[in-house]
């Protein structure tokens, strides 16, 4: 098992995937998930803030993620997911114990049926999975962050980066499992990093680990 976590635009996907690739592991994106449970919420017409209401849609939910596909209760949302409307609320989803409760349940079975994995997320390290083998914290200066995903979905640079500095700011505040360095992780600042750098400094913190 190994977890990254690490706050918007410091590369956790990509390097998630890559690695799994490398490594022949199977590959989770958890984000996906919250974002999957916020997409259905807004599509139900049941506003974020309903504790109740977002709980219930979360614990109902049939789920699938897959490396290349999201689907919630049989509608694909693996574009919608992305959308700046589901982006704006997810943290607030992301906030409510229930919702929280009920993706880490499916976050731990499907760690257990693929026998580990690479795990990314926030809280993987810190709460998920404590004992993976491997725990890595990604990150990335503010702009560089703003400026990589600028890249990936186009926008204003200033603007991105305040809109991922409110969004980091929800993550670490909220009360349940905020988005936080696990005692043992190990720190990895991207922002001079290319990623095939990146992919390989935690393959040989890995075998080291493992061998
Ligand atoms: O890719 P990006 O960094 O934009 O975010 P993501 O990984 O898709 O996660 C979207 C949001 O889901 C985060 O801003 C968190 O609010 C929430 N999240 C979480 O709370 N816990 C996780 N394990 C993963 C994501």
């Amino acid at each position: 098992m190994i977890a990254i976590d690490g706050p918007a635009g410091a590369g956790k996907s990509t390097i998630a995937r890559l690695l799994a690739d490398r490594l022949g592991l199977e590959y989770l994106d958890t984000g996906a998930m919250y974002r999957a449970i916020t997409s259905e919420a807004l599509h139900t017409g049941v506003a974020v803030d309903s504790t109740e209401l977002v709980a219930r849609i979360a614990e109902t939910a049939v789920l699938r993620v897959d490396r290349d596909s999201v689907v919630v209760n049989g509608r694909d949302v693996t574009s919608d997911i992305r959308s700046s409307a589901v982006t704006a609320a997810v943290s607030a989803v992301a906030a409510n114990p229930a919702v929280r409760a009920a993706m880490g349940s499916h976050q731990r079975r499907w760690g257990l049926e693929h026998g580990g994995g690479v795990l990314e997320g926030r809280d993987i390290g810190t709460v998920i999975f404590p004992d993976a083998a491997l725990k890595v914290f990604l990150t990335a200066s503010p702009r560089v962050r703003a400026q990589r995903r600028v890249a990936e979905v186009g926008g204003d640079v200033a603007q991105m980066e305040a809109s991922i500095a409110e969004r980091d700011h929800r993550d670490s505040s909220r009360e349940t499992s905020p988005l936080a360095e696990a005692d043992d992780s190990v720190v990895i600042d991207t922002s001079d990093m290319t990623l095939d750098e990146v992919v390989e400094l935690i393959a040989s913190l890995f075998a080291e680990r493992t061998t």
